[in-house]
Protein backbone atom coordinates (compact mmCIF):
# COMPACT_ATOMS: atom_id res chain seq x y z
CA UNK A 1 0.00 0.00 0.00
CA UNK A 2 1.46 3.28 -0.63
CA UNK A 3 -0.23 6.96 -0.88
CA UNK A 4 -1.44 9.45 1.14
CA UNK A 5 -3.47 7.96 3.59
CA UNK A 6 -0.18 5.01 4.01
CA UNK A 7 0.81 4.21 7.28
CA UNK A 8 3.21 1.56 6.35
CA UNK A 9 6.12 1.45 9.09
CA UNK A 10 4.50 4.42 11.52
CA UNK A 11 4.21 3.28 15.20
CA UNK A 12 0.79 4.73 16.55
CA UNK A 13 0.16 5.09 20.02
CA UNK A 14 -3.59 5.10 20.87
CA UNK A 15 -4.89 5.72 25.00
CA UNK A 16 -7.90 4.41 25.12
CA UNK A 17 -7.71 1.79 22.76
CA UNK A 18 -9.82 -0.98 24.43
CA UNK A 19 -12.75 0.26 24.08
CA UNK A 20 -15.46 2.47 21.90
CA UNK A 21 -14.22 5.13 19.86
CA UNK A 22 -10.67 4.06 20.17
CA UNK A 23 -10.54 1.06 19.12
CA UNK A 24 -12.37 2.04 15.53
CA UNK A 25 -8.90 4.60 15.44
CA UNK A 26 -6.98 1.50 16.59
CA UNK A 27 -8.26 -0.59 13.44
CA UNK A 28 -8.20 2.15 10.83
CA UNK A 29 -5.04 2.91 11.74
CA UNK A 30 -3.63 -0.84 11.32
CA UNK A 31 -5.87 -0.92 8.53
CA UNK A 32 -3.78 1.66 6.79
CA UNK A 33 -0.55 0.39 8.05
CA UNK A 34 0.34 1.37 11.24
CA UNK A 35 1.90 -0.60 14.19
CA UNK A 36 -0.35 0.43 16.69
CA UNK A 37 0.40 -0.07 20.33
CA UNK A 38 -3.56 -0.22 21.94
CA UNK A 39 -2.63 1.52 25.74
CA UNK A 40 -5.50 1.17 28.11
CA UNK A 41 -5.60 0.60 31.71
CA UNK A 42 -7.80 -2.32 30.43
CA UNK A 43 -5.14 -4.20 29.33
CA UNK A 44 -7.30 -7.71 28.93
CA UNK A 45 -9.60 -5.77 26.80
CA UNK A 46 -6.40 -3.86 25.03
CA UNK A 47 -5.25 -7.32 24.37
CA UNK A 48 -8.26 -8.45 22.83
CA UNK A 49 -8.64 -5.92 20.41
CA UNK A 50 -4.60 -6.19 19.36
CA UNK A 51 -5.39 -10.21 19.14
CA UNK A 52 -7.91 -9.75 16.92
CA UNK A 53 -6.29 -7.35 14.78
CA UNK A 54 -3.31 -9.38 14.65
CA UNK A 55 -4.98 -12.10 13.81
CA UNK A 56 -6.37 -10.51 10.46
CA UNK A 57 -2.79 -10.01 9.59
CA UNK A 58 -2.05 -6.34 10.91
CA UNK A 59 -0.01 -4.98 13.40
CA UNK A 60 -1.54 -4.33 17.16
CA UNK A 61 0.20 -4.99 20.58
CA UNK A 62 -1.08 -4.08 24.18
CA UNK A 63 0.27 -1.78 26.73
CA UNK A 64 -0.75 -1.62 30.16
CA UNK A 65 -1.24 2.40 31.45
CA UNK A 66 -2.79 4.27 34.17
CA UNK A 67 -3.46 7.61 32.54
CA UNK A 68 -3.63 9.37 36.17
CA UNK A 69 -0.24 8.21 37.03
CA UNK A 70 2.73 9.98 35.57
CA UNK A 71 5.43 7.77 36.10
CA UNK A 72 2.76 5.14 34.61
CA UNK A 73 3.17 6.78 31.53
CA UNK A 74 6.67 7.76 31.27
CA UNK A 75 6.96 3.57 32.09
CA UNK A 76 4.75 2.56 28.97
CA UNK A 77 5.79 5.29 26.40
CA UNK A 78 9.30 3.80 27.02
CA UNK A 79 7.92 0.24 26.38
CA UNK A 80 6.57 1.18 23.60
CA UNK A 81 9.39 2.61 22.22
CA UNK A 82 11.89 -0.03 23.09
CA UNK A 83 9.59 -2.92 21.65
CA UNK A 84 8.01 -1.16 18.76
CA UNK A 85 9.91 2.38 18.30
CA UNK A 86 8.97 5.81 18.83
CA UNK A 87 5.30 6.47 18.56
CA UNK A 88 4.82 9.04 15.53
CA UNK A 89 1.45 8.88 15.93
CA UNK A 90 -0.12 9.68 19.49
CA UNK A 91 -3.59 9.96 19.85
CA UNK A 92 -4.64 11.53 23.25
CA UNK A 93 -8.17 9.49 23.13
CA UNK A 94 -8.66 7.64 26.50
CA UNK A 95 -11.35 9.79 28.72
CA UNK A 96 -14.13 9.89 31.32
CA UNK A 97 -17.44 11.21 30.79
CA UNK A 98 -19.28 10.70 34.32
CA UNK A 99 -21.72 13.96 34.65
CA UNK A 100 -22.32 15.56 38.03
CA UNK A 101 -24.01 18.95 38.47
CA UNK A 102 -22.66 22.10 38.93
CA UNK A 103 -24.23 23.36 41.98
CA UNK A 104 -23.01 19.90 43.60
CA UNK A 105 -19.62 19.65 41.79
CA UNK A 106 -17.11 18.37 43.98
CA UNK A 107 -13.04 19.39 43.47
CA UNK A 108 -12.47 15.86 43.53
CA UNK A 109 -14.49 15.29 40.36
CA UNK A 110 -12.68 18.35 38.60
CA UNK A 111 -9.76 16.53 39.43
CA UNK A 112 -10.50 13.65 38.29
CA UNK A 113 -11.59 14.75 35.15
CA UNK A 114 -8.50 16.77 34.25
CA UNK A 115 -5.79 14.41 35.57
CA UNK A 116 -7.65 11.78 32.70
CA UNK A 117 -8.87 14.08 30.27
CA UNK A 118 -6.35 16.91 30.40
CA UNK A 119 -3.02 16.43 32.31
CA UNK A 120 -2.61 13.01 30.90
CA UNK A 121 -2.67 14.02 27.20
CA UNK A 122 -0.39 17.00 28.20
CA UNK A 123 2.56 14.38 29.92
CA UNK A 124 2.21 11.89 26.79
CA UNK A 125 2.56 15.26 24.48
CA UNK A 126 5.70 15.67 26.26
CA UNK A 127 6.91 12.11 26.62
CA UNK A 128 6.23 11.16 23.46
CA UNK A 129 7.82 14.67 21.36
CA UNK A 130 10.79 13.78 22.86
CA UNK A 131 11.30 10.15 20.65
CA UNK A 132 9.72 12.34 17.89
CA UNK A 133 12.54 14.80 17.94
CA UNK A 134 15.08 12.46 18.65
CA UNK A 135 13.85 10.38 15.84
CA UNK A 136 13.86 13.68 13.52
CA UNK A 137 11.14 12.33 11.11
CA UNK A 138 8.30 14.88 12.48
CA UNK A 139 5.06 13.25 14.07
CA UNK A 140 1.46 13.39 14.04
CA UNK A 141 -0.33 14.22 18.23
CA UNK A 142 -3.83 14.25 17.55
CA UNK A 143 -6.44 15.49 20.85
CA UNK A 144 -9.83 13.80 21.11
CA UNK A 145 -11.96 16.55 22.86
CA UNK A 146 -15.33 16.75 22.73
CA UNK A 147 -18.35 18.95 20.16
CA UNK A 148 -19.81 19.73 23.62
CA UNK A 149 -17.29 22.36 23.43
CA UNK A 150 -19.47 23.94 20.69
CA UNK A 151 -22.46 23.48 22.30
CA UNK A 152 -23.92 19.79 21.86
CA UNK A 153 -24.12 19.68 25.73
CA UNK A 154 -26.02 18.00 28.56
CA UNK A 155 -25.87 19.28 32.08
CA UNK A 156 -23.52 17.96 34.14
CA UNK A 157 -20.36 18.56 32.18
CA UNK A 158 -18.84 21.16 34.14
CA UNK A 159 -15.90 19.12 35.42
CA UNK A 160 -15.79 17.29 31.36
CA UNK A 161 -15.97 20.29 29.33
CA UNK A 162 -13.47 22.33 31.38
CA UNK A 163 -11.40 19.17 30.64
CA UNK A 164 -11.67 19.11 27.66
CA UNK A 165 -11.36 22.80 27.23
CA UNK A 166 -8.08 22.31 28.39
CA UNK A 167 -7.28 20.00 26.08
CA UNK A 168 -8.01 21.88 22.91
CA UNK A 169 -5.70 24.59 24.36
CA UNK A 170 -3.01 22.01 24.81
CA UNK A 171 -3.49 21.78 20.90
CA UNK A 172 -2.45 25.12 20.16
CA UNK A 173 -0.02 25.47 22.55
CA UNK A 174 2.13 22.52 21.79
CA UNK A 175 1.69 22.95 18.14
CA UNK A 176 3.14 26.27 18.55
CA UNK A 177 6.41 24.68 20.44
CA UNK A 178 6.06 21.40 18.22
CA UNK A 179 6.16 22.81 14.33
CA UNK A 180 9.65 23.68 14.48
CA UNK A 181 10.00 19.76 15.05
CA UNK A 182 7.31 18.74 11.76
CA UNK A 183 5.27 17.72 14.26
CA UNK A 184 1.88 18.29 13.92
CA UNK A 185 -0.61 18.82 16.64
CA UNK A 186 -4.85 19.01 15.72
CA UNK A 187 -7.96 17.94 17.50
CA UNK A 188 -10.92 15.79 16.89
CA UNK A 189 -14.15 16.80 18.12
CA UNK A 190 -16.20 13.59 18.26
CA UNK A 191 -20.09 13.61 18.19
CA UNK A 192 -22.56 11.18 20.08
CA UNK A 193 -21.42 7.48 19.90
CA UNK A 194 -23.15 4.94 21.55
CA UNK A 195 -20.37 3.27 22.86
CA UNK A 196 -19.99 2.02 26.92
CA UNK A 197 -17.87 4.98 28.10
CA UNK A 198 -20.79 6.87 27.08
CA UNK A 199 -23.62 4.55 28.22
CA UNK A 200 -22.52 3.96 31.26
CA UNK A 201 -21.40 7.21 32.30
CA UNK A 202 -23.04 8.10 35.59
CA UNK A 203 -24.49 10.90 37.07
CA UNK A 204 -27.85 12.69 36.61
CA UNK A 205 -30.02 12.77 33.80
CA UNK A 206 -29.21 13.95 30.58
CA UNK A 207 -30.36 17.02 29.91
CA UNK A 208 -29.95 19.72 27.62
CA UNK A 209 -29.15 20.36 23.89
CA UNK A 210 -27.02 17.20 22.88
CA UNK A 211 -30.34 14.82 23.36
CA UNK A 212 -31.98 16.25 20.23
CA UNK A 213 -30.75 13.40 17.35
CA UNK A 214 -28.37 14.63 15.21
CA UNK A 215 -29.70 15.10 11.82
CA UNK A 216 -28.05 12.49 10.22
CA UNK A 217 -27.77 9.96 13.12
CA UNK A 218 -25.11 8.77 15.48
CA UNK A 219 -22.00 8.59 14.77
CA UNK A 220 -20.08 4.94 14.68
CA UNK A 221 -16.17 5.11 16.25
CA UNK A 222 -15.46 4.42 12.83
CA UNK A 223 -16.49 8.25 11.88
CA UNK A 224 -14.65 9.57 14.86
CA UNK A 225 -11.43 7.64 13.36
CA UNK A 226 -11.87 8.74 9.60
CA UNK A 227 -10.77 12.45 11.12
CA UNK A 228 -7.98 10.71 12.94
CA UNK A 229 -6.71 9.35 10.05
CA UNK A 230 -7.11 12.42 8.27
CA UNK A 231 -4.55 14.08 10.99
CA UNK A 232 -2.12 11.31 11.32
CA UNK A 233 -1.87 10.81 7.54
CA UNK A 234 0.94 12.28 5.17
CA UNK A 235 -1.52 14.02 3.39
CA UNK A 236 -2.18 16.50 6.39
CA UNK A 237 1.67 17.16 6.48
CA UNK A 238 1.04 20.98 7.07
CA UNK A 239 -2.10 20.85 8.89
CA UNK A 240 -1.56 21.26 12.38
CA UNK A 241 -3.38 23.27 15.28
CA UNK A 242 -7.26 22.45 13.45
CA UNK A 243 -10.11 21.13 14.73
CA UNK A 244 -12.49 18.54 12.79
CA UNK A 245 -15.93 18.13 14.48
CA UNK A 246 -17.70 15.01 13.51
CA UNK A 247 -21.21 15.56 14.87
CA UNK A 248 -23.50 14.16 12.21
CA UNK A 249 -24.79 17.63 11.74
CA UNK A 250 -25.58 18.43 15.26
CA UNK A 251 -24.48 21.81 14.94
CA UNK A 252 -27.41 22.50 12.10
CA UNK A 253 -29.90 21.07 13.79
N1 LIG B 1 -18.90 8.58 23.17
C1 LIG B 1 -19.23 9.81 22.93
O1 LIG B 1 -20.39 10.12 22.64
C2 LIG B 1 -18.16 10.89 22.99
C3 LIG B 1 -18.53 12.18 22.59
C4 LIG B 1 -17.56 13.18 22.64
C5 LIG B 1 -16.26 12.90 23.05
N2 LIG B 1 -15.95 11.62 23.42
C6 LIG B 1 -14.57 11.36 23.84
O2 LIG B 1 -14.03 10.30 23.07
C7 LIG B 1 -13.07 9.60 23.86
C8 LIG B 1 -13.39 8.11 23.85
O3 LIG B 1 -14.66 7.95 24.45
P1 LIG B 1 -15.49 6.58 24.44
O4 LIG B 1 -16.90 6.99 24.42
O5 LIG B 1 -14.96 5.66 23.42
O6 LIG B 1 -15.12 6.06 25.92
P2 LIG B 1 -15.03 4.59 26.56
O7 LIG B 1 -15.26 4.78 28.01
O8 LIG B 1 -15.91 3.62 25.84
O9 LIG B 1 -13.51 4.20 26.33
C9 LIG B 1 -12.50 4.91 27.03
C10 LIG B 1 -11.32 4.00 27.28
O10 LIG B 1 -10.36 4.77 28.04
C11 LIG B 1 -9.84 3.95 29.06
N3 LIG B 1 -9.44 4.76 30.21
C12 LIG B 1 -10.23 5.58 30.95
N4 LIG B 1 -9.55 6.09 31.98
C13 LIG B 1 -8.29 5.58 31.91
C14 LIG B 1 -7.12 5.71 32.70
N5 LIG B 1 -7.12 6.46 33.81
N6 LIG B 1 -6.00 5.07 32.32
C15 LIG B 1 -6.00 4.30 31.21
N7 LIG B 1 -7.09 4.11 30.44
C16 LIG B 1 -8.22 4.74 30.78
C17 LIG B 1 -11.00 3.02 29.46
O11 LIG B 1 -10.53 1.83 30.11
C18 LIG B 1 -11.64 2.75 28.11
O12 LIG B 1 -11.11 1.60 27.49
C19 LIG B 1 -13.10 10.22 25.25
O13 LIG B 1 -12.04 11.14 25.38
C20 LIG B 1 -14.44 10.92 25.28
O14 LIG B 1 -14.45 12.02 26.17
C21 LIG B 1 -16.87 10.62 23.41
Amino acid sequence: MSGPFDLTGRVALVTGGASGIGVGMVRMLAEAGATVAVADRDYGGAERVAAGLRAEGLQAHAFAVELADEASIVEMVAAITGWLGAPWILVNNAGVQDRQLLLEGTAEEWDRNNAINARAPFLLTRECARGMIASGNGGRIINVASCSLRGQAIKGLASYMGSKGALAALTKASALELAEHGITVNTVLPGGVASPGAINAKGPEAVGPARRMPALGMCEPSDIAGAVLYFAAPIARYCTNQTICVDAGWSVT
